[in-house]
């Protein structure tokens, strides 16, 4: 689900992309926050907590917290919420705390 229209915000919209979630290609909108393209497409989990392996997804959605940390195109840690889509990312569900050899 995306916001289509909001009373004093304007979403504007890239071209469409096709990414990768786990292995699993899906398509978004160039330039919006990856854990929003993954919201819109039913994706709630974006990583899991570093001790208990909870499930994590948007909290902040400001970057300030580190629940939506992802590895995308390899890197850990990356703050899912306000890193921009692009064409031909690859996005993982991160556990734990980002291992840079995983
Ligand atoms: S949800 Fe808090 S940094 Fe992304």
């Amino acid at each position: 689900m995306r916001i289509e229209k909001h009373p004093i915000l304007v979403f504007e919209k890239g071209p469409k992309v096709r990414f990768y979630f786990d292995g699993k290609e899906m398509e978004g909108y160039a330039g919006e926050p990856v854990a929003a393209a993954l919201h819109a497409a039913g994706v709630r989990v974006l990583s899991h907590s570093q001790i208990h392996n909870r499930p994590r997804g948007f909290w902040c959605a400001i970057g300030n917290c580190s629940s939506c940390n992802m590895r995308i195109n390899g890197v850990p840690n990356v703050r899912s919420c306000v890193e921009p889509l692009k064409e031909g990312m690859i996005v993982e569900t991160q556990k734990g705390k980002g291992d840079l050899n995983a």
